[in-house]
């Protein structure tokens, strides 16, 4: 009953989660693209950056940005906030939920570091407030070096991914990954954009001259996240592809691929500037590519090439004693109550349907058995190898 309560908690956060990074994430992309859309001519008064005429949904829309006090302040004022603050609260709830809760399955790899739950917990929450602590810093420091900036804060994202790819188990480190660029991104606009933002409007209702930096610091926060969605995004599906994340070099390939995204969004961010360059991204597409044939060709051999396949029977005591405990129609392990994907072994039909299936997932790489808890050795993951590229008999 409350294995079953939590795994709704954990859908309904789950899907909360997607709706609302959905919504923010929709609306960054947009206003990025306004701003860099906006023109400006002869009849633009003083004070503002530009106009908009677009057309959407049966009417037109006339967008114009004022950089100081509006004619007349309006009644009604929207401000862009909850989509990023749900994002984080339901995503915060998601990481508690799967990878607190369920520490010594989804985050700790014994053959990495044999840490208690509470130890992993801690270093995943360190790894999030420190990050934040470190970006902002640096935010702060470089406020006027623009690429220097960019430079250092990627050589900090990848020596985080350097160090949790070496504590934790790697979809736990994957996360962390994630939630570390995510925490920073709304960080910025939960202490730096909207507050800067309430100042204006505060400073404009007293008739006060606004401080122009306040919009500009906001501005660059708001670029930042820009440059960071896409490689937040990747992270956050990656236990989707194991081929990334069992890597042995996956926190390169994280680098890589971070990279690429903020290549690619450049492109766009120009384009939309009016300076079409599509160098920059084919730049970024090639850097993708390279990033997989690099994967490809430093894949390990497999681990099965020249070893006695196991037989049949052992093949059941293996999968019996690694894997039946979640994968079965009756689950015995706390937390499961009904077999993971759908996917279970209790027969030997099952084991030989899904064979390769297996050989993917606890052969060609170790993303199983899932926390690795009833250690399964490197021998007997290359014996079971063999038994199915023999055939699966
Ligand atoms: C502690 C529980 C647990 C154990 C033990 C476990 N698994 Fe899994 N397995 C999961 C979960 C949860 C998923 C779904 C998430 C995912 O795909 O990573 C999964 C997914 C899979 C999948 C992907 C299914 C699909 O959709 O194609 C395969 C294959 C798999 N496991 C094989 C194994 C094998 C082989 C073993 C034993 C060597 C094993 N698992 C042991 C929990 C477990």
């Amino acid at each position: 009953m409350l294995a079953d309560l939590l795994a709704w908690a954990n859908m309904a956060a789950r899907w909360l989660h997607v709706i609302a990074g959905i919504a923010w994430i929709g609306s960054s992309f947009y206003f990025m693209w306004l701003d860099a859309s906006l023109r400006a001519g002869p009849d633009t008064p003083k004070g503002v950056q530009g106009d908009l005429w677009a057309v959407h949904g049966g009417g037109f829309y006339h967008k114009r940005k004022y950089l100081s006090v509006p004619p007349d302040m309006p009644a009604e004022l929207h401000w862009f906030k909850w989509e990023a603050y749900t994002t984080w609260l339901s995503g915060i709830l998601l990481l508690t939920l799967i990878y607190y809760a369920g520490a010594s399955v989804y985050l700790i790899d014994p053959a990495k570091l044999a840490l208690t739950p509470w130890q992993a917990i801690g270093i995943g929450a360190g790894f999030l407030a420190g990050g934040w602590l470190v970006y902002d810093t640096l935010c702060r420091l470089l406020a006027h070096r623009v690429r220097l900036f960019a430079v250092v804060w990627f050589a900090v994202l990848v020596a985080a991914a350097f160090g949790l790819t070496h504590i934790f188990s790697n979809r736990g480190a994957f996360i962390h990954m994630g939630a570390l660029i995510g925490t920073a991104m709304v960080g910025n606009v939960f202490l730096v954009i909207i507050p800067n933002q309430r100042r204006i409007v505060a400073a404009m209702l007293k008739g006060e001259p606004v401080d122009p930096a306040l919009g500009k610091k906001g501005k660059l926060r708001s670029v930042h996240n820009n440059y960071m969605t896409l490689a937040v995004l990747f992270l956050m599906v990656s236990n989707h592809y194991p081929i990334v994340t069992d890597h042995p070099l996956n926190w390169l390939l994280i680098a890589g691929i971070g990279l690429s995204g903020a290549v690619i969004r450049h492109f766009f961010n120009e384009k939309n500037a009016g300076r079409k360059n599509p160098m920059i991204l084919v730049n970024g597409i090639a850097l993708f590519v390279g990033v997989m044939f690099f994967a490809l060709i430093t894949t390990p051999k497999p681990a099965e090439a020249g070893v006695t396949p196991a037989s049949f029977p052992e093949v059941q005591a293996m999968i019996g004693k690694h894997c039946t405990a979640c994968h079965s129609a009756t689950p015995t392990h706390r937390g499961f109550t009904a077999p993971p994907n759908g996917v279970a072994y209790d027969t030997p039909e099952q084991i030989r349907t899904y064979a390769p299936r297996i050989y993917q997932r606890a052969v060609a790489n170790h993303s199983m058995p899932l926390g690795n808890e009833t250690g399964m050795t490197d021998e007997e993951r290359a014996r079971l190898g063999a038994w199915i590229k023999a055939g699966a008999q």
